[in-house]
C-alpha cells in the first residue's frame, strides 16, 4: 500500500517536471529578454504583453523571430520612455540583426558584450543619455551596416578598429567629448593635456550587474572603484600640478637658454648635422606649436607642422604612448632610424625631449599622406591617374627593399599603409614611420595598440602571432598595391559586409574575371594588361603562407619589369600627360 502511494507520488512528481520542461519553460531569448525588460525600467509599461507565462516572446511588442527556429531577430523600442540600462545579457539573444532603441531615455554605458553579436546589423541608439566610451568590441561586428549613436554623452576616443573605422561623423553627430579619426577630431590638443581621456574598453563599470545574490559583491566593487577613482583623481591631480610646475620651469629654461648652453630638462638630437638652426630656435618652435598646426594625428600621437624662421618646415610627431624602458636604448635606437637616408623614405631629423613630451622632428611632405589623397579627395580628382599610382607603388617598394636589404640591421617596417606612405610635391612617394611601432610598442601589447589603424593590412601570422617579419611587411606591401588599384581602404564596407577583406574580394573578383570592377574609376589610363600584371604580384604578396611570398627585392624587380621594360614609351606618354 505505502509502496503503491511512493510510486504514485513519483509519477505525479515526474508528470509535473515534464510538464514544466516541455510546455511551460519560455524560450532562453525570451528569458533575456524579461531581463532586460526589468533592466529598462518601463515605468509607462509600454511592455506589459511581455510575459513569462509565454511560451515564445515572438508575438511581445517590439519584437521579430525567425519563423523556423523562433530565435529573436530584431527588437525595436524607438521612443518607448524607457528610463534604465541596457543589459549586458542581450548578448544572449545571439540571433539578434537589428537593434532599435532611439529616442529613450536609456542610461549607463554601451556593454561590451554588444560586440558578440555577430550577425548584428542595425544598431540605433540614437538620442538616449548614454554615456562613457564607445566599446572598441563594436569594431569586431563584421556586419553592421548601419550605426547611429548620435546625440548621447559619449566619450573618448572613438576606437578605429574593424568595422568602427567604416562609419563617419553621421553616426556619432551630438556627442561633444567624441574625438578620433571618424569625426576629424584629434584627441589631443597642442602641448597641454588630453582634452577628453582616453577611451577605455571596459566601461562595463557603469552597467551595475542587479542580481541580489550579487548585491553585497556590488556594493564591495563599487567601493574599491570608488576609492580607486578618487585615487586616481589624486594622482591626475598631482600630475597636473607637478608637469606644470614642469613646464614652467622649462618656460624658465628656454628664456634664460638663449644665452646659455642648453641642459636642464629639455634635450635635442640633431642626426648629422640635418637641422642647421641653432638649438633654441628649435627649442621654442617646439614649444610654441599648438592645436592651429596640427596636420594629423595617428596610433602614436600627434603630428604638426613647425616652420622655421627662414620658413622651411618640417614635420613634428609628439610621441604620446611609448614603451616601458630607459631612455638611452630609446636615443639610440632613434639615432639608428635618423642614420637611414633613401630618396623614397622619410628623414628622420631630429629628436627632442621636453619635460612633458617625446618629439620626433622629420621632413615635412607638402602633399600629404597617399591615405588622404586617395581617399579624401573627390571622386573625379584624377590627379592620381594609373601612372602616378605605378610611380608610388615603384618608389614605395624600392624604399621598403632599401629598409629590407641595405641596412645594418635591416628594418622591419611594421606599420605599412596608405597613411604612412607620404607624398612630395611632384607626388613621389616617401615611405614614413619606418621601425617605430618597434620602437614604441611593447610586443604583447601590440595587438591591442597598432591594429587600431593598421587593421586590415597586417598578415595573419602577424595578427596571430605579434611577430612581425619581412614577409609580413610583404603582405602589407601587397594590400598596398590593392588599395591603389582599387582606390577602396583595406576595410572598405563593400567587402567587410561580405565578410571579406580586400584581398578576399579582389581574389574573388580576379577568379570570376571581372578586373573591370577591381580598378578604381580614377584610373582612366589604365590598360588591362598592366593592371593584371599588378594584381599578380598583389596576390603573391599577400599569400597565406608567408613562405610563398617574395622578398621584397625580388617584389621591386617584378614591379620595375612591369613599369620599365614592357613598352617604356607607353609609360613615359601616359606619365607625361600626367603632370
Ligand atoms: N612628415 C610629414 N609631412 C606631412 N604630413 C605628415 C607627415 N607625417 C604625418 N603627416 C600627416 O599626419 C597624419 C598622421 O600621421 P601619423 O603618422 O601620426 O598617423 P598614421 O600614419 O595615420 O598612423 P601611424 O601612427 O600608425 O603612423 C598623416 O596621415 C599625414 O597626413
Ligand atoms: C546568458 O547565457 C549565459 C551563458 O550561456 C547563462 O549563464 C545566463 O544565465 C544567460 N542569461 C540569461 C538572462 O538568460
Ligand atoms: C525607474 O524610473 C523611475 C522614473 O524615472 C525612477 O523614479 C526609478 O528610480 C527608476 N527605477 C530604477 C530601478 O531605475
Ligand atoms: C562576450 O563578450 C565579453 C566581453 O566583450 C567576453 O569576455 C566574453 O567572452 C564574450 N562571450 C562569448 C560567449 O563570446
Ligand atoms: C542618427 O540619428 C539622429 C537622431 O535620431 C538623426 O538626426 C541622424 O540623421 C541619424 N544618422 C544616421 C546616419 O542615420
Ligand atoms: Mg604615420
Amino acid at each position: 500500500m505505502q509502496m503503491g502511494i511512493a510510486v504514485w507520488l513519483f509519477k505525479q512528481v515526474l508528470a509535473a517536471t515534464l510538464f514544466s520542461i516541455c510546455c511551460l519553460a519560455l524560450t532562453q531569448d525570451g528569458t533575456t529578454l524579461l531581463e532586460m525588460k526589468s533592466a529598462f525600467n518601463d515605468t509607462k509599461n509600454f511592455l506589459s504583453n511581455w510575459r513569462e507565462t509565454d511560451d515564445t516572446p515572438c508575438k511581445w511588442i517590439g519584437i521579430s523571430c525567425h519563423p523556423n527556429d523562433q530565435r529573436v531577430t530584431s527588437i525595436a523600442l524607438h521612443e518607448n520612455s524607457l528610463h534604465g540600462l541596457i543589459p549586458n545579457e542581450i548578448s544572449n539573444c545571439s540571433e539578434l540583426r537589428a537593434l532599435y532603441l532611439r529616442a529613450n531615455y536609456l542610461q549607463g554605458g554601451i556593454p561590451s558584450e554588444i560586440g558578440n553579436l555577430s550577425y548584428l546589423t542595425i544598431l540605433d541608439l540614437s538620442s538616449n543619455s548614454l554615456k562613457g566610451a564607445i566599446p572598441s568590441s563594436l569594431g569586431r561586428l563584421t556586419r553592421l551596416r548601419s550605426l547611429n549613436l548620435s546625440t548621447n554623452f559619449f566619450s573618448g576616443e572613438i576606437p578605429d578598429f574593424g568595422s568602427l573605422s567604416a562609419f563617419g561623423t553621421n553616426s556619432f553627430i551630438g556627442n561633444l567629448d567624441l574625438c578620433g579619426r571618424q569625426v576629424h577630431k584629434p584627441c589631443r590638443t597642442s602641448f597641454g593635456f588630453p582634452v577628453v581621456l582616453p577611451h577605455a574598453e571596459s566601461d562595463e563599470a557603469a552597467v551595475p550587474s542587479k542580481r541580489s545574490s550579487r548585491y553585497m559583491k556590488g556594493l564591495l566593487i563599487g567601493a574599491i572603484s570608488a576609492m580607486g577613482l578618487a585615487f586616481v583623481m589624486l594622482l591626475t591631480f598631482s600630475w597636473i600640478r607637478f608637469l606644470s610646475k614642469k613646464e614652467r620651469t622649462a618656460k624658465r629654461y628656454t628664456e634664460v637658454k638663449k644665452q646659455v648652453e642648453p641642459e636642464a630638462g629639455a634635450k635635442l638630437i640633431t642626426f648629422h648635422g640635418d637641422l642647421p638652426y641653432p638649438s633654441f630656435e628649435i627649442i621654442e618652435k617646439l614649444e610654441s606649436l599648438d592645436e592651429e598646426d596640427v596636420v594629423g594625428s595617428g596610433g602614436f600621437g600627434t603630428v604638426y607642422k613647425m616652420v622655421m624662421n627662414d620658413c622651411v618646415a618640417f614635420a613634428v610627431k609628439r610621441i604620446e604612448r611609448s614603451r616601458e624602458g630607459s631612455d638611452q636604448v630609446f636615443e639610440r635606437e632613434l639615432e639608428i632610424l635618423g642614420s637611414i637616408k633613401h630618396i623614397n623614405l622619410v628623414n628622420l631629423r631630429g629628436y627632442c625631449r621636453l619635460p612633458t613630451s617625446k618629439l620626433l622632428i622629420y621632413d615635412y611632405l607638402s602633399n600629404g599622406s597617399l591615405d588622404d589623397y586617395l581617399h579624401e579627395r573627390g571622386d573625379d580628382d584624377a590627379t592620381l591617374n594609373w601612372s602616378a599610382r605605378l610611380k608610388i607603388a615603384l618608389g614605395a617598394a624600392r624604399g621598403l627593399a632599401y629598409l629590407h636589404h641595405d641596412c645594418c640591421p635591416k628594418i622591419i617596417h611594421r606599420d605599412i599603409k596608405s597613411s604612412n606612405i607620404l607624398l612630395d610635391e611632384n607626388l613621389e612617394p616617401r615611405v614614413s614611420d619606418f621601425g617605430l611601432a618597434r620602437l614604441l610598442v611593447d610586443e604583447d601589447a601590440h595587438v591591442t595598440t597598432v591594429v587600431a589603424g593598421t587593421f586590415g593590412y597586417l598578415a595573419p601570422e602577424f595578427l596571430q602571432s605579434g611577430r612581425a617579419t619581412e614577409k609580413s611587411d610583404v603582405y602589407s606591401f601587397g594590400v598596398l598595391l590593392l588599395e591603389l588599384v582599387t582606390g577602396k581602404r583595406p576595410n572598405d564596407p563593400c567587402f567587410v559586409q561580405k565578410g571579406l577583406n580586400v584581398v578576399g574580394w579582389s581574389n574573388t573578383l580576379i577568379r570570376e574575371n571581372q578586373l573591370e570592377g577591381i580598378v578604381d574609376r580614377r584610373c582612366a589610363d589604365a590598360d588591362a594588361e598592366a593592371v593584371e600584371a599588378i594584381l599578380d604580384v598583389a596576390a603573391t604578396c599577400t599569400a597565406a603562407n608567408p613562405d610563398e611570398r617574395p622578398f621584397m627585392k625580388q617584389v621591386l624587380q617584378l614591379l620595375e619589369q612591369e613599369v620599365l621594360s614592357p613598352c617604356p614609351s607607353d609609360f613615359s606618354e601616359s606619365h607625361s600627360d600626367y603632370s
